[in-house]
């Protein structure tokens, strides 16, 4: 278990109305508390990458897994039976499901709940990648709303006692916004909450996430709670999503690459601790690193496949220390945790954590043409269903 990393004392610039402590959320029986939750992101927020943040956290908030494909769930592909393997310590387990047909769906929830595979099941319809939208999948479905009602009735219907809540975008573009319309179909189906992404699938991460929207939907549907999505890289920006939108809950993804102690920060700011940031040094980075690629290899049952698919993570958690860009490949390129650790011996670990290593990281591409199937925005309120191939990929919203 990561110890108290390096903290420094946070200059509050503004602290405006924020009630403190925010109250928890509420997921069918379970109460999120603080109400900060990690969000799902393909290829990361596997059952390690979750321990670790969960382990910042003291426990505290929700950890959501990477997207599932309802597809390979019911056919029980082995990969997919790997990735919903939760560690012992997650309780609740929240699974994420991308299905687009309502049957697929409804199987994999009740394979779920009669299984007991999962406590909460979330349901990801923010998908923007031109694979999937191509198919009329991922964030170009909602458009269709007969659609995504019936998927959400049979996710809800097969669901039984479990939660089912639904993570979404805006629309497909600015002349096509769904989340409106969305929102008041997923309370009408028993949606348990939404979780916004305040972008469009056309602006994929570019551009700044909308938060206005945030505030339009927590008013659209006051009886379910809402939670913002899109841009929070500190503590302080979750708190001031909370306070300038309305929302119920913050969604934080990005912010926490190579920076599963933003946890830390967020429940301490949330319980009004606003002092405590965490500010790891180097040496406090590199055993974090270590330490995620030691579960990655432990859950993956082979200490080389671990430390391979830590490979993606060094870089981030790298950000802003002067490294090099020799060592910076060197350790992209390790197979064993010996090398991945001497490597890191090697580096000046001294350094205090980076000014300016606290802003946006991950992917900020954005502007895309979102591919659809001809015809896709003629008629809203058509019947047609979409190719079970919009399910074919897995990567992400
Ligand atoms: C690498 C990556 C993978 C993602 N995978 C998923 C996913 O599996 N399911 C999902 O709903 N969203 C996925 N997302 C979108 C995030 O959950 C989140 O909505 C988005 O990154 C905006 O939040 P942020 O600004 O806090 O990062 C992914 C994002 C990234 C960067």
């Amino acid at each position: 278990m990561p110890g108290a990393l390096g903290r420094v004392p946070l200059r509050i610039r503004d602290n405006g109305a924020m009630p403190t402590p925010v109250p928890p959320l509420q997921i069918g029986p379970h109460t999120v508390r603080p109400p900060v939750v990690l969000a799902p992101m393909a290829g990361i927020t596997n059952a390690p990458f979750r321990t670790l943040c969960r382990e910042f956290s003291g426990g505290k908030g929700l950890f959501v897994s990477e997207m599932i494909t309802t597809r390979a769930l019911v056919e029980r592909n082995e990969k997919t039976m790997q990735l919903i393997r939760f560690d012992a310590s997650e309780k609740p387990r929240s699974i994420q499901l991308y299905g687009v047909d309502p049957a697929t769906v409804g199987k994999a929830v009740r394979m779920i709940a009669e299984e007991d595979l999962a406590d909460h099941i979330d349901l990801n319809f923010g998908c923007p990648v031109p694979k999937v939208t191509r198919k009329g999948g991922g964030s170009a479905l909602p458009y269709k709303r007969h659609l995504l009602r019936a998927i959400l009735r049979e996710a809800v219907s097969g669901a039984g006692d479990l939660p089912v809540t639904m993570k979404m975008r805006k629309g497909i573009d600015d002349d096509h916004i769904t989340y409106l319309d969305a929102g008041r179909i997923a309370v009408e189906e028993g949606v348990t909450s939404i979780a916004l992404h305040g972008r469009t699938a056309a602006q994929h991460y570019g551009g700044t996430a909308d938060w206005d929207a945030i505030a339009r939907l927590k008013e659209h549907v006051p009886e379910i709670p809402v939670l913002g999505n899109g841009d929070v890289w500190s503590a302080q920006d979750a708190l001031r999503m909370v306070r300038e939108t309305g929302c119920d809950g913050v969604v934080v993804g990005r912010g926490c690459l190579g920076r599963p102690w933003l946890f830390a920060d967020l429940v301490a700011a949330f319980e009004g601790r606003h002092e405590d940031v965490a500010a790891p040094s180097l040496r406090e980075v590199a055993d974090v690193m270590v330490r995620h690629a030691t579960l990655l290899g432990e859950w993956a049952g082979d200490e080389s496949k671990g430390v391979v698919d830590f490979r993606k993570h060094v870089a981030w958690y790298l950000k802003g220390f002067a490294v090099g860009s020799e060592m910076r490949k060197r350790l992209a390129v390790t197979s064993s945790l010996a090398e991945l650790r001497a490597g890191l011996d090697e580096l000046d670990l001294g350094q205090p954590w980076p000014t300016g290593a606290d802003g946006p990281r991950g992917r900020t591409s954005g502007n895309n043409r979102v591919v659809l199937p001809d015809g896709w925005l003629k008629d809203p309120y058509d019947c047609a269903g979409v190719d079970e191939e919009a399910e074919q990929d897995t990567s992400g919203g």
